[in-house]
C-alpha cells in the first residue's frame, strides 16, 4: 500500500519526496513475557524477531524510513541484568542481520548518544553504518540511548560551540539549522508515530521531529506486533486529514 504525502510541510527527503517515515515506540516486551511467567529478556528477544519481520515488510508496506525506539536515556534505571541483556541483544542483532540488511538494501543508522555505550558496541555500530551506507531501499534508524531532550541539549551545545568558533551566528539559527544539529539530520520528519502496549505517552521520543506527526496508540504488545498490524494502522493513517495548521480545503 502506498501513500500520497502531498501537502507535507515537515522536513522532506529532497531525493525522494513523499517517502513515508514511520517511527515506532516498541513497548510491552516486559509485560508480554511476564504474562507468560517468563523473564523480561525473553520478551525483548521476541521483540527483536518482530523488528526483523517488520523491516523485511517495509517495501511492501510503502515505508521508506523506519525509526525504532530501542533504548531510552531513562532505560538505564532498569536492573543491570536487563540493561546488559538488552545491550547484548543489540550487538547480536547487528551481527546476525548484517548480511540480510546488505542483501535487502537496508541502510542502518543509530540515533542517540552512543558515547555512553561500551566500546565494542560503538565499534559494531560504526562498522554496520559503514557497511550499509550505500543502501537506499529501506532506511532503518535505531534509537539507542536516545532521549529527545538529551538530543536537543547536545545539539544546543554543538551550536554554541560553532557560534564561539565563528562558523555560526545567532541570526543564522532557524528551524532548519536546529534540525541539522540533531541526530536525525539525514532523515525526513516522521509522518506517523506508533506506540504499542496501550501506553499513551511520548516518553521523550523525537520531541522536535514529531511536531506534526500523527500518533497511533495500539494495545498490541510489541512481541505480538506483525507487518499485518502495521498494515491496518497505515490504512487508518491514509484516511486521516493532516492540516498542518491550515483549514480544510
Ligand atoms: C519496551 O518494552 C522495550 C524497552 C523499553 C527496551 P518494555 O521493556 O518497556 O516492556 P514493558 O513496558 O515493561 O511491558
Ligand atoms: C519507551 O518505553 C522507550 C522504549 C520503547 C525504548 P518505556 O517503557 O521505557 O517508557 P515508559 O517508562 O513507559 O514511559
Ligand atoms: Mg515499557
Amino acid at each position: 500500500m502506498m501513500f500520497d504525502k502531498s501537502a507535507q510541510p515537515g522536513r522532506e527527503d529532497p531525493a525522494t519526496p513523499g517517502a513515508l517515515h514511520v517511527a515506532v515506540i516498541m513497548d510491552g516486551n516486559g509485560r508480554w513475557a511476564q504474562n507468560r511467567g517468563w523473564p523480561r529478556l525473553v520478551g525483548h528477544r521476541k521483540g527483536a524477531e518482530r523488528v526483523r519481520k517488520l523491516v523485511e515488510a517495509c517495501p511492501d508496506l510503502g515505508i521508506r524510513y523506519l525509526t525504532l525506539y530501542a533504548f531510552s536515556t531513562e532505560n538505564w534505571k532498569r536492573s543491570t541484568e536487563e540493561v546488559l541483556g538488552l545491550m547484548t541483544l543489540f550487538a547480536r542483532y547487528i551481527r546476525r542481520e548484517a548480511d540480510r540488511m546488505k542483501r535487502e538494501g537496508v541502510r542502518l543508522r543509530f540515533i542517540g548518544d552512543r558515547t555512553r555505550l561500551d566500546d565494542d558496541l560503538q565499534a559494531l555500530i560504526r562498522w554496520i553504518e559503514a557497511e550499509t551506507a550505500e543502501n537506499d531501499r529501506v532506511h532503518l534508524s535505531v534509537a539507542l540511548n536516545y532521549g529527545g531532550r538529551d538530543e536537543i541539549v547536545r545539539a544546543t551545545r554543538a551550536m554554541v560551540q560553532d557560534v564561539a568558533a565563528g562558523t555560526l551566528s545567532a541570526e543564522q539559527i532557524s528551524d532548519a539549522t536546529i534540525s541539522r544539529y540533531l541526530d536525525t539530520r539525514d532523515l525526513p520528519d516522521p509522518d506517523l508515530v506508533v506506540r504499542t502496549s496501550g501506553e499513551t505517552r511520548v516518553s521523550n521520543f523525537l520531541l522536535w521531529q514529531a511536531a506534526y506527526a500523527e500518533y497511533v496508540f495500539t494495545p498490541t504488545l510489541w512481541p505480538d506486533f506483525t507487518p499485518a498490524t502495521m498494515g491496518t494502522i497505515l490504512k487508518d493513517f491514509a484516511v486521516r486529514e493532516r492540516r498542518f495548521g491550515g483549514v480544510k480545503t
